[in-house]
């Protein structure tokens, strides 16, 4: 493709997606194609001669655009939300066109030193405490498990890293049974293993006791086991239940446990100043993760990972092949040492384009308004006495179900899950469930770039209307 064309391509494609952004709305919003659809309308074989991009714009709207679910459709109520933003989409367009890989500062040097100031400006924004240093990695998964690592080298004075597991005896690891499945990926991963990380019960706000995690600790500690990491969430999964974070930094300080905070999503409730209380006993804490690639508006991916010593995490991490070294070695930092991968994308420039197009204000105005329509809604939804909530409304999550009388625990549990996969169906709305002691129950995220209270209005609306139409 020569560069007269690339532009001319370049330009329809960038109407594409302003085509794109402005009907979003009118997309069903999750895909109802069959497995296995997609796969068999592309062709088996790769083809010899070369086509026309207008022929793959074609195949785009035709083949691919009814399998994709739209996450920035503002009735997209489900998982977690995945935003984008135009100033994101338009920073990751240079990001594609510059295609540098920036591995270590001297491969781009703007992208290592623009990464630094800005983990600066977020953790700053978030509130953490200044002697906290950032990286940006691809996933919240990827960061607890450089967490996980770290802290087992930590315990071990770094002899895992060196002869193996063989003679470290036996890491635990605890959370709390509302903790996302990344940490079990890790401690898998890890060498640790799955039948060593201890899953705390939760109180009835669904936070971890602090009680029943030093408990945990002290049996282990009589049975010989290590304690190595105990791992806090602001904001789980399935309801944003906020662990207390500073009785919880006590135990962890008084065994000399690393602390390493969960808050991929309710992270970037942080920028607000009335949600810091979250964040109360961050002295204590040795790592945290927060997704701005959640709810900060930042296209995926874009992770943040920050930990209060960065020389152990290096540590952890740093190989020194001939071919790496450099003449700015130890004067910058090379981000390949911060973590698994070697290569990196410039992340950064995502960052930069979103704080700056937006400013703070905007952000945390944005935040607040997706923060007060889920608690709206949580009022509509107990004004109704055949629905009811089903834990604290912390955030932008609204958990509840429908409990209409007369009915028994698993009858209900299955009208719920037929309400959830009837919406779904629909294509107007899409949102997902958890189970919360024992009883299926519908989330419902009001945190998509763009979504109202009128969506929040109109999909409540439908639940409602369709709830009664079930046949019980
Ligand atoms: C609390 C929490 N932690 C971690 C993750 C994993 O995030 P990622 O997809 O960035 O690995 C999620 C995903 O929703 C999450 O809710």
């Amino acid at each position: 493709m020569k560069t007269d064309e690339f532009r001319k391509n370049a330009h329809e494609l960038v109407d594409w997606m302003a085509d794109y952004m402005e009907n979003v709305e009118s997309y069903p919003v999750k895909s109802s194609v069959e497995p296995g659809n997609i796969f068999k309308s592309i062709p088996a074989e790769p083809p010899a001669q070369a086509e026309s991009f207008k022929d793959l714009m074609k195949d785009l709207d035709e083949i691919i655009m009814p399998g994709i679910t739209h996450w920035q459709n503002p009735n997209f109520f489900a998982y977690f939300p995945a935003n984008a933003s135009p100033p994101s989409v338009l920073a990751e367009m240079v990001v594609a066109t510059l295609g540098a890989q920036c591995m270590i500062w001297e491969t781009s040097p703007a992208a290592a030193e623009l990464e630094e100031k800005m983990m600066i400006w977020l953790r700053d924004m978030i509130g953490l405490p200044k002697e906290f240093e950032g990286v940006i990695q691809d996933s919240a998964s990827t960061a607890t498990l450089a967490a996980i690592l770290t802290a087992r080298e930590n315990i071990s004075g770094f002899s895992i890293n060196n002869d193996g597991s063989e003679d470290a005896g036996t890491l635990r690891v605890y959370c709390s049974g509302q903790t996302h499945s990344s940490v079990e990926k890790a401690v898998k991963i890890s060498g640790i293993g799955e039948r060593n990380l201890v899953k705390t019960p939760v109180k009835e706000d669904f936070s971890m006791d602090p009680a029943d995690l030093k408990e945990a600790i002290i049996i282990d500690l009589e049975r010989g086991l290590i304690p190595c990491c105990v791992i806090a969430t602001i904001g789980t999964t399935g309801t944003t239940a906020v662990d207390p974070i500073r009785a919880i930094g006590e135990i962890c300080r008084e065994f000399g446990i690393w602390l390493h905070v969960d808050a991929a999503m309710a992270g970037t409730a942080l920028i607000l100043p009335e949600f810091r209380w979250m964040i109360d006993g961050s002295e204590y804490i040795d790592s945290f993760v927060f997704n701005p690639h959640k709810w900060m508006f930042t296209n995926f991916d874009c992770t943040a990972y920050f930990v209060k010593d960065a020389a152990n995490l290096i540590k952890t991490f740093e190989v020194l092949p001939e071919y790496l070294k450099t003449r700015s070695r130890g004067k910058v930092n090379d981000y390949r040492d911060w973590g698994v991968p070697l290569g990196r994308r410039f992340r950064a420039l995502k960052l930069w384009s979103v704080i700056r197009c937006y400013g703070t204000d905007q952000l945390r105005e944005k935040v607040r308004y997706h923060i007060s329509i889920a608690k709206n809604l949580a009022e509509l939804i107990s004004k109704e006495t055949d629905f009811e909530i089903l834990a604290p409304v912390v955030i932008s999550v609204v958990c509840f179900r429908y409990k209409p009388e007369n009915c028994d625990a698993t009858k209900l549990n299955l009208l719920n899950e037929n309400l959830n996969h009837k919406l779904n169906d629909s294509g107007k709305i899409y949102l997902t469930h958890t189970v919360l002691n024992g009883r299926y129950t519908l989330r419902m995220v009001t945190a998509q770039t763009n979504v109202t209270m009128g969506h929040v209005e109109a999909a409540w609306d439908q639940i409602r209307n369709t709830a009664r139409t079930l046949e019980m």
